[in-house]
């Protein structure tokens, strides 16, 4: 879905081997972590004791496109709020052919070392100080990973810039496929590449992909050139869960069409994060009214309780609250899935964010 040559408009987002890891959190159920009284930050507070839903917040750019007024995610852990995100994946990242990574936005890359940036990566602690997982938002530069004799120095950077941010996860956004690039990732590269971060980083280090709808339903329509149904078989373990994008085709999320289409492709609920788009400024062609979304999770969620939750894309100016608010949006989202999940127990009440009790893979 290249609309744009622009990495960062172009973007598109994005159990069973895990139940015994959750088992433990659902069963025992008495989180031990306290409320805090800090004024610059909520905590993540759960409620119904099961954290199983995600509430997933993509903040893809983090100064607004047109005014490059920065933008402010810690907004979603403000103290006078409820939390109600549970991940946010920050930035968009991608490695350079000469090993240093860059973040972009207004069409441009950047260093995220310089000074003037320092401000972002003060917000993302106080976010993940709420308890809250952020995540690496990996977009560009796949294609260095595929050469097995050079892996280790890419490898290499992309871990010490993980490392230096102290992200809690990575998510892998593969869209190099049908953009004129001729060397889009292989399947053995990012078995590779997710079961070194799995290995170096532990098992509660959280790792996503970000497939559009139609590659998950097998029908064709795909950014990354592989297939996610041979990943799964081969890798899932060591992936936490799947950031899809059904907003690939235009206004998807008006149907119940490819949630369903996935489901018969054989995926399992439990794998699959619904993502929607959160600002009609990515593409009217995709842009769905909140609504008629509304409408749609209600149903999937109803009809696949096991879901695991809800991304939006992409933080600076999405609905309901626009770029005044746009920490409005998780609440949201956690809203529609709560009012399907009987009496509350696993849904994403306010908040089922805390780190430590992040699904672990
Ligand atoms: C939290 O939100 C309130 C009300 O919108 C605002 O006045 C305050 O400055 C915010 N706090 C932080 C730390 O941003
Ligand atoms: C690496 O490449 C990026 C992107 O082309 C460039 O902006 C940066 O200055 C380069 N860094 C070094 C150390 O050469
Ligand atoms: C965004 O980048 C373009 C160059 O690509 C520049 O002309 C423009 O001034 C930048 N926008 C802002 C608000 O700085
Ligand atoms: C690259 O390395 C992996 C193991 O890390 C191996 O499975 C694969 O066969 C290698 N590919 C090539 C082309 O040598
Ligand atoms: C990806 O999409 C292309 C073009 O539609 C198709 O030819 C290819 O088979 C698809 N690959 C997978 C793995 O689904
Ligand atoms: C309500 O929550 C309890 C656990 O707190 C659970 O055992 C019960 O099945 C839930 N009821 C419904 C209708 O979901």
């Amino acid at each position: 879905m290249a609309k744009s040559t622009s990495l960062y408009s172009s973007w598109l987002t994005g159990l069973l081997v895990f139940l015994a890891a959750i088992a433990p959190l659902t069963s025992a159920a008495t989180p031990t972590y306290t409320t805090s009284a800090s004024r610059s930050s909520g905590t993540a507070t759960p409620i119904g004791g099961a954290n199983s839903k995600r509430i997933v917040q993509y903040c893809g750019t983090l100064y607004a496109p047109s005014s490059l007024n920065k933008v402010h995610i810690a907004d979603t852990v403000n103290s006078t709020r409820p939390v109600y995100v549970t991940d946010v994946i920050y930035g968009t990242w991608s490695m350079q052919q000469n090993k240093t990574m860059t973040i972009s936005f207004n069409d441009t890359n950047v260093s995220p070392n310089l000074p003037r940036h320092a401000w972002a990566w003060s917000e993302m602690k106080t976010v993940q100080r709420a308890g809250v997982s952020v995540s690496m938002g990996l977009r560009g530069g796949f294609t260095y990973f595929n050469d097995n004799s050079t892996f280790e120095g890419y490898y290499g950077a992309l871990r010490s810039t993980l490392q230096k941010y102290k992200f809690d996860g990575i998510d892998l956004d593969i869209e190099d496929y049908g953009e004129g690039r001729p060397n889009p990732i292989t399947l053995e590269a990012v078995i590779r590449l997710i079961q070194r971060l799995r290995k170096d980083f532990g098992r509660d280090f959280v790792i996503t992909l970000a497939p559009v709808s139609t590659a998950m339903a097998g029908s064709g329509g795909n950014m990354s050139k592989f297939s996610y149904t041979e990943l799964e078989k081969r890798a899932g373990k060591d992936i936490s869960w799947y950031n899809v994008q059904f907003y690939y085709l235009p206004d998807e999320l008006e149907s119940t069409d490819t949630v369903d289409a996935a489901m018969q492709h054989g995926w399992q609920p439990q794998r699959i994060v619904i993502g929607m788009v959160t600002e009609p400024d990515f593409g009217q062609d995709v842009w769905v009214e909140l609504p008629k979304v509304a409408k749609t999770l209600r149903t999937v969620f109803a009809k696949y309780p096991a879901l695991k939750g809800v991304d939006g894309f992409d933080y600076y100016d999405q609905k309901p609250g626009g770029y005044p608010a746009p920490w409005e949006w998780p609440a949201w989202a956690a809203q529609q899935i709560s009012a399907v999940g009987g009496n509350g127990t696993g849904s994403a009440s306010p908040s089922s964010g805390a780190r430590k009790l992040v699904f672990k893979a």
